[in-house]
Order: structure tokens, then sequence, then C-alpha cells
């Protein structure tokens, strides 16, 4: 685990939008034959939902898109994250900020998920949980199109 680089997706509750971003970004790392050079997890800032599976409509579109989510279980940012990891991926503002309050955190190694969008504007991937399943469509187009933009300027 020491030598391959370290992503870990950060949302708030780690069962709407980051598991989305744990998901599609191991995909891609499969179907591009890097899985020897990363290693890929998903937390929250909050421990609401610690031990809870994705949000049903997170594992469902997952599934319609061909990935499984289902085995994931939500878990709690640790200031441990900040060793273990290479890049703290944050999918708004407010998980950036909250992660920056962390006992050994770096403003270089905690991103926003958008900042590698293709479509230029909103830094905050939407948090779906209070919307509804078409909010988790939009979620997943977001996560993918920036995950896709992701791996390419780390293997750039
Ligand atoms: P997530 O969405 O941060 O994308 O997992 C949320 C999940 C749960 C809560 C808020 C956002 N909550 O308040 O319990």
């Amino acid at each position: 685990m020491e030598n391959k680089y370290g992503v870990l997706f950060v949302c708030l509750g780690n069962i709407c939008r980051s598991p989305l971003g744990e998901g599609v970004f191991k995909n891609l790392v499969t179907v591009q034959e890097l899985s020897h050079k990363y290693f890929v997890d998903s937390c929250g800032t909050g421990g609401w939902h610690v031990g809870s599976k994705p949000h049903n409509d997170s594992i469902r579109i997952a599934r319609e898109r061909g990935i499984d989510i289902s085995g994931q279980r939500a878990r709690k940012v640790s200031p441990a994250d900040f060793k273990r990891f290479n890049l703290l991926v944050a999918m708004d503002r407010s998980n950036r900020s909250d992660l920056l309050t962390l006992p050994g955190a770096t403003a270089d190694s905690v991103v926003c998920l958008r900042e590698y969008d293709s479509v230029v504007g909103d830094l905050d991937v939407p948090d779906p949980y209070y919307g509804g399943w078409d909010g988790f469509i939009e979620v997943y187009d977001i996560v993918s199109r920036c995950c896709e933009r992701l791996l390419a300027s780390l293997e750039g």
C-alpha cells in the first residue's frame, strides 16, 4: 500500500457522493490496468452514518452504470488519513474547509473534485441527500467526468 498513490474521496456523510467517487475512480483504475499504482477509499467528515452501506440511490445509479458499490461501509475521516493518502478529494468546498481544520492537513493535499471538471463553473458536487433520484443521476455524471480528468492529470 505504501508504494501506491493513495486517493481518498470525502463528503459529509460518506453515503451518497464519496462512495460514488470511490467506485467510479476504482473502476477507471481497474479498466486502465493501473491497480498496481493506486489505492482508493472514501470517508465522511461527519460520523452519523458510520458502518452504513451507501444510500440506496447511490448503489442503484452505480449499478445501472455497471459498478457495484454495495460492499462499501461508511467511515469518518481521521487525522491518520493525511499520512496514508497522498490526495484527499473533497466533494464540495465545505468538505474541503472542514478537512483543513484537522491536524496534519495541508492545503496542497486537499482538492475539490470539481477542480477537474470539464464543465467550468460550480466547485461543489451538489448534495443529493435531501432531493430525489434525479439528483443522484446528476451527481453520478459529475463524478464520472471529473474522475476521468483527475486520473488523467495524475497520470499526465
Ligand atoms: P453525502 O450526503 O455527504 O453525499 O454522503 C449526505 C448524507 C447524509 C447527511 C448529509 C449529507 N446527513 O445529514 O445525514
